[in-house]
């Protein structure tokens, strides 16, 4: 039993009388691990700001960006934030995949350690996925953890990326290899964000709102399948209701699997093949959406292939991804894409994680199943079914 009493003087007095263990049973005790965190849609800076200001409660901020969304962004959101009487510090990484790397890690954690961010104040990941990935995972680590905040500026960051708690950064051997399960202290989604997305993120953005779709909820599909275009075109009100969406859809199941044992996993959907694919194309070229839309392609073949589909899903989600133009052929891919060298970059992959792939296969939308059995010999007749090449030939 354990109490907490304040003295007005002293600080904090804890008493606790902690009975011993009665029995000699194996287990102890049962030790819990339960996070929770708030996440919240708005369509100003100004009130995610607001919410900001409420969680942080007068702490100081690390502001993790890139230098892009800096451009964009910074001078706003720290204007407001001094409006408020927060103190702050930013870092800058490069845009895109390449700064998701040990090196930009470290040069976070350097930073952090000559800054004056002590252990009562919060990182905040203000960009796309790479920002709050590598930005979470610094958190993370620094000071046996620090608190952060999700600040997601991207479709892609605001569907699926900044929620979860998964932070990582890459290796050349396998995308995410390096990282932790390390929840944040809030995700602030402002959708205005989106407004100066281009289309080619916008699209990259669709495709971890489509894998949602697929795997647990024909009720978003048909929402996106309606309203791909105006989302295309910047449409807030639609991107406002695919962003509030996908939040519902993945607390859901983050929630069942935090650690992601087991009924978490459909939301590797497209993952299985799109990892190795952003590992093999050098990280960047190929964008992560771009990649888990190709692999979702992938698995879906496989899924038919084996007689399970139970709606024609094949042919829904190519002509839904040649819509947004996201990449749903062989030929789509950059060169260096082939058979041999999609094996080659998966193997390491299968050794990681026991010599064998779980794949998440459809059978329609809402419905999955987790394979462990699928050969390399499915994979080779499903991606020439798609037109990816035989090893290296044109
Ligand atoms: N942790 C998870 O659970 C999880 C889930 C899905 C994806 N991810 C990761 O997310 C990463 C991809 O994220 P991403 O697609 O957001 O990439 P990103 O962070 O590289 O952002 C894409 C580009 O958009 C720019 N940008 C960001 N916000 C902008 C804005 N509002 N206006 C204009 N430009 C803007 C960035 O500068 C960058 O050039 C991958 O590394 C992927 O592995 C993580």
């Amino acid at each position: 039993m354990r109490t907490a009493t304040s003295t007005r003087d002293e600080g904090f007095r804890v008493r606790d009388e902690v009975p011993l263990p009665t029995s000699d049973a194996p287990i102890i005790a049962h030790a819990v691990r339960k996070d929770e965190y708030p996440i919240y849609v708005t369509r100003t800076l100004s009130r995610a700001v607001e919410h900001l200001v409420a969680i942080v409660e007068g702490a100081q901020l690390a502001i993790i960006t890139d230098t892009r969304v800096d451009e964009l962004y910074g001078d706003a959101l720290r204007e407001a934030l001094d409006d408020a009487g927060l103190r702050h510090q930013t870092y800058r990484l490069s845009p895109g995949e390449p700064s998701k790397s040990r090196t930009c890690h470290d040069e976070l954690i350097d930073w952090l350690a000559a800054s004056e961010i002590s252990r009562r104040d919060f990182i905040v990941t203000f960009g796309g996925g790479v920002i709050n990935d590598t930005g979470g995972y610094a958190a993370s680590a620094y000071m046996r953890g620090l608190r952060y905040i999700n600040l997601p500026t991207t479709v892609l960051a605001q569907v699926d990326g900044a929620m979860g708690g998964k932070v990582a950064v890459n290796h050349s051997t396998a995308k995410n290899l390096i990282g932790a399960f390390y929840q944040p202290a809030a995700v602030i989604s402002n959708v205005a964000f989106l407004e100066t997305l281009d289309r080619r993120n916008l699209a990259a953005g669709l495709a971890e709102s489509i894998k949602k779709a697929i795997i647990a909820s024909p009720e978003y599909w048909e929402f996106i399948n309606t309203n791909a275009e105006r989302m295309m075109d910047g449409d807030l009100d639609a991107l406002e209701h695919l962003v509030r969406s996908a939040a519902e859809i993945k607390t859901l199941l983050v929630e069942r699997d935090p650690y992601e044992e087991d009924l978490r996993r459909p939301l590797n959907f497209g993952h299985t093949v799109g990892h190795p694919l952003e590992t093999l194309c050098g990280y960047g070229t190929l964008l992560h959406g771009e990649a888990v839309a190709f692999g979702m392609v992938v698995e879906t073949q496989i899924a038919a292939n084996r007689g399970l589909l139970q709606e024609p899903l094949t042919d829904m989600l190519g002509e839904l991804l040649r819509r947004v133009h996201l990449p749903d052929r062989g030929g789509c891919l950059p060169d260096e894409v082939h058979l041999g060298a999609l094996r080659h970059a998966m193997l390491p992959v299968a050794r990681i994680r026991d010599g064998s792939f779980l794949y998440v296969l459809p059978e329609r939308c809402g419905s999955t199943i987790i394979a462990s059995g699928v050969t390399w010999e499915e994979l080779d007749t499903a991606a020439t079914q798609i037109g990816v090449r035989p090893c290296g030939t044109h």
